[in-house]
C-alpha cells in the first residue's frame, strides 16, 4: 500500500519518536503511584514534579501554577465551570466568541443550563474578535472571558494581549484555549495577562489524552473532580506519568526546534495556498491569511458548495487525508455545517464545501503537490458522476 499523506494535524498530530521514548521510560514498573510513600511512589512523584518544572519553564510560569489533566476538552472544562463557580458570589455572567472549539462552547451552555448568563462575541469575517466588542459587552457581573487563541478549523490569531489587558484591567479572569497555538506561536501567559491558559499534548506531536491548564497564583478555581486531592485538590485522580512526560518532551522539543519549524511551516503553508489558488481558480481561503496559525488554511471552492464530504472521501481514496471542519466534533462526521464557518459569514451549503489542510513537522513539499493532484483528479471525478 502507498505510503499516505497526512494533513490533518490540527485533528492530531503523529507521535514524535522521541516523545514516545520519553514516555516508554515512565511505563516501566519501577514508577509507582505518586501518592506512594514508598520508592516506587517517591520516584513516581519524583518524576510528575521534576515535568511540572519543566513545563512550567516552558511556559514562562511558576510550577505552582501548572495542573495536569487527561486533556484539552477536561482543561477547558475545568476552567470555564471551575472558574465560574468559585466566582460566584461576584457574578454570573461570562463572555466568549462564537468560534470557540466545541468544549468551550458546550461547557458554557450548560453553564448557562444551569442559571449563568452568556454573551457570545461575533467574528469579522477573517475569524477576528473585535476588541471593543469585548469592551462593550462587559457588565459589572462579568467574572470570566474565554477566548480562543488560534482557532481550529480556520487558523485565525487573535490579538490576546489587547484582550488580557482589557480582562486584568476590569478585574475579570481570562482564559484562552491554545491547543492549536502552542507550540506554534510565541504564546506566554504573563506576556499576555492571561489567567487561565488550556493546552494539550496530541496537537503539539505529543500524546493523546494528556493537557495542562495554566492558572495563575490567585486565580479562583472550584475542581470539577472531587476524590483524593491531587493537583492541590484541583483535579484529583492517580497522575497518568508517562502522559505527563510526553506532553513535557513535547512542549521542550517545540521550543526547542521552534525557529526551524515555524519558518518551514509557514512556507508551506503559503506555498500550499499559492499552488492551489493557482490551479484552482476557483479556490478561496476561509480566515485571516494575515493573522493566522503556520500550519492550518480553511479552503472553499466556488462551484463546489456542499461537497466537501465527498471530496475528503475522494481524497481519503487517494491516500490524502485531511478534514472538513474540525475532526474534534461530531458535526463534521454527522456532516453538519461549522459553527465557525457560519460565524465568518459562510452560508450552511458554503460551509459544507471547506476542507481543512493542517500542516505538521514531519511533513513535506511534495505533500503539498501530492495534495493538489490528488485534488485535480478529485474534481474530475465529482464532474464525472455529477455528468451520469
Ligand atoms: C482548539 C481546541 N481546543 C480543545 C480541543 C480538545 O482537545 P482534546 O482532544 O485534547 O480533548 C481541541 C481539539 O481536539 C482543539 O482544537
Amino acid at each position: 500500500m502507498p505510503a499516505r499523506i497526512y494533513l490533518d494535524n490540527a485533528a492530531s498530530s503523529p507521535l514524535d519518536p522521541r516523545v514516545r521514548e520519553e514516555m516508554l521510560k515512565y511505563m516501566s514498573p519501577e514508577y509507582g503511584n505518586p501518592s506512594s510513600l514508598h520508592r516506587s511512589g517517591r520516584l513516581g512523584r519524583e518524576a510528575v514534579e521534576a515535568c511540572r518544572e519543566r513545563a512550567a519553564k516552558n511556559m514562562g510560569a511558576d510550577p505552582s501554577e501548572i495542573v495536569f489533566t487527561s486533556s484539552g476538552t477536561e482543561s477547558n472544562n475545568l476552567a470555564l465551570k471551575g472558574i465560574a463557580f468559585a466566582n460566584r458570589d461576584r457574578g454570573s455572567h461570562i463572555i466568549i466568541s462564537s468560534i470557540e472549539h466545541d468544549c468551550v462552547l458546550n461547557a458554557c451552555r450548560w453553564l448557562e443550563k444551569v442559571g449563568f448568563e452568556a454573551t457570545y462575541l461575533p467574528v469579522d469575517s477573517q475569524g477576528l474578535v473585535d476588541p471593543d466588542d469585548l469592551k462593550s459587552a462587559i457588565r459589572s457581573d462579568t467574572i470570566l472571558v474565554s477566548i480562543i487563541h488560534g482557532n481550529n478549523e480556520i487558523g485565525t490569531v487573535q490579538p490576546i494581549a489587547e484582550f488580557g489587558r482589557i480582562c486584568r484591567g476590569h478585574g475579570i479572569c481570562f482564559h484562552t484555549d491554545a491547543c492549536q497555538s502552542y507550540g506554534k506561536t510565541p504564546i506566554r501567559p504573563s506576556d499576555s495577562m492571561i489567567d487561565i491558559m488550556t493546552i494539550n499534548a496530541h496537537k503539539i506531536h505529543g500524546p493523546k489524552g494528556a493537557g495542562a491548564l495554566f492558572i495563575r497564583k490567585g486565580a479562583r478555581i472550584e475542581p470539577l473532580l472531587h476524590g483524593g486531592g491531587h493537583e492541590k485538590g484541583i483535579r484529583s485522580s492517580t497522575e497518568n506519568i508517562a502522559g505527563i512526560a510526553g506532553l513535557t518532551k513535547a512542549m521542550e522539543l517545540c521550543a526547542a526546534e521552534f525557529d526551524n519549524t515555524i519558518p518551514f511551516l509557514i512556507r508551506m503553508r503559503e506555498s500550499l495556498i499559492l499552488k492551489v489558488l493557482d490551479r484552482f481558480p476557483f479556490a478561496y481561503v476561509n480566515g485571516s491569511r494575515a493573522f493566522c496559525l503556520p500550519n492550518i488554511v480553511n479552503f472553499g471552492f466556488h462551484g463546489y458548495e456542499g461537497e466537501a464530504m465527498r471530496l475528503l472521501l475522494l481524497l481519503d481514496e487517494m491516500g490524502i487525508e485531511v478534514s472538513t471542519g474540525s475532526a474534534c466534533s461530531s458535526n463534521a462526521s454527522e456532516n453538519k455545517p461549522s459553527h465557525v464557518l457560519a460565524a465568518i459569514g459562510l452560508n450552511p451549503i458554503q460551509a459544507r464545501g471547506a476542507l481543512r489542510i493542517s500542516l505538521g513537522r514531519f511533513n513535506i513539499e511534495s505533500d503539498i503537490d501530492s495534495f493538489i493532484n490528488a485534488m485535480s483528479e478529485a474534481f474530475k471525478k465529482l464532474h464525472s458522476l455529477s455528468n451520469e
